[in-house]
């Protein structure tokens, strides 16, 4: 990518800071990998992805070792891919193990990366295979799968850095502008404190409003609390570059003033570098109540993927706006972006060790 003009702090990570290949990011839906050979491209490497025999996620490099042909682009057999161009086959680790006009193969086989699927969605680890540590997989609770209900959105191509994205994820007070006509937050919203706390690399922001009533289009018709006072919590936390984690919690409070067990929705976004400008973006939302409502899960889930386009939207032109335009610039700060200003030094620092 040509590099553009800092328009930021020189602490602070823009669309040209270089990304970040010792994480895991998701790299697909568990329902897009199949025993179709799938490519998509990840922090610039070309990728071949699809499912051995026994169902297990396979992640190889996309590029056949002796002339660069495409293995996405070839045939998946038994054991393996064989290579379209001149019918080389690698095995599930990215060994070759027939070369169709010699007896012996080469040792040079392709990269293979580490990948894991949890619930809805398969990760892959970008740096050395031998680096790749499982537990570093973002940790979400609305990961099991029994205690809640899961509406799982569809892929979502994005044309700008994920940088944006994250930020974006990381700002609540864009809610009741940009998403004036979905998601329909009150006017109290907007000027509601905002608190936010730093955890070693890990941040966590939110705002809170003693009357859940004004966000009731939130939530399910039958929420009902009676004459109890439930606080409206709405937050979120930036836990990887990879990995961002919304939610909207209504927390009863009983007669001696002590909170009760919440109800509500976390949010589970992931942001996953194509380019340094262009990202996959994948999310689902988990909901505590009203498990089996399946009518209600799909207009939750299409109101969701409607706010989610407006994001899409908006960061495509920041992108537009960041990469053409030639004025001299420099971004102001705001009060409200506290919490995506210290994720961008953060991923700053993280790029420069
Ligand atoms: S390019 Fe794959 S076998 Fe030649
Ligand atoms: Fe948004």
């Amino acid at each position: 990518m040509k590099r553009k003009p800092s328009y930021c702090a020189n602490d602070l990570a823009d669309i040209n800071t270089p990304l970040l290949y010792n994480y895991w990011y998701v790299i697909g839906l568990a329902s897009e990998i199949t025993r179709n050979l799938k490519e998509r491209t990840i922090l610039n490497r070309s990728l071949v992805i699809y499912r051995d025999e026994e169902g297990g996620v396979v992640v190889l490099q996309n590029r056949c070792a002796h002339r660069s042909f495409p293995l996405a682009e070839s045939t998946l057999e038994e054991g393996g891919i064989r290579c379209k161009y001149h019918g080389i086959k690698y095995d599930h680790d990215g060994n070759i193990t027939d070369v169709p006009c010699q007896e012996n193969c080469p040792r040079t086989g392709i990269k293979k990366y580490a990948a894991k699927e949890i619930g809805p969605m398969v990760w892959v680890w970008m740096g050395n295979l031998s680096d790749a540590i499982e537990e570093k997989i973002p940790e979400l609770p609305v990961h099991d799968m029994d205690k809640w209900t899961h509406v799982v959105g569809p892929y979502n191509h994005l044309e700008g850095s994920y940088i944006l994205m994250q930020e974006n994820l990381c700002d609540l007070s864009h809610l009741p502008f940009l998403h004036a006509e979905t998601f329909k937050f009150p006017q109290e919203y907007t000027t509601a404190p905002i608190k936010v706390e730093q955890d070693g690399d890990q941040i966590t922001f939110y705002r809170e409003l003693e009357d859940w009533n004004l966000l009731r289009p939130f939530f399910h018709p039958n929420l009902d609390f009676g004459k109890k006072k439930v606080i409206y919590k709405s937050g979120g936390r930036y836990e990887s570059p990879s990995t961002n984690k919304g939610y909207g919690l209504l927390i009863p409070i009983d007669e001696n003033g002590l909170e009760q067990p919440e109800v509500g929705h976390y949010v589970s976004h992931y942001v996953t570098p194509e380019t340094e400008s262009s990202t996959h973006y994948f999310w689902f939302i988990a909901r505590n109540y009203e498990l089996s409502d399946i009518n209600y899960s799909k207009k939750q889930g299409d109101m969701v993927q409607a706010g989610f386009e407006e994001d899409l939207f908006a960061i495509r032109h920041l992108q537009r706006i960041i990469e053409n335009d030639t004025h001299t610039y420099r971004e102001i700060g705001i009060k409200a972006d506290k919490p995506g200003v210290m994720m961008r030094k953060i991923i700053k620092k993280l790029s420069e060790e």
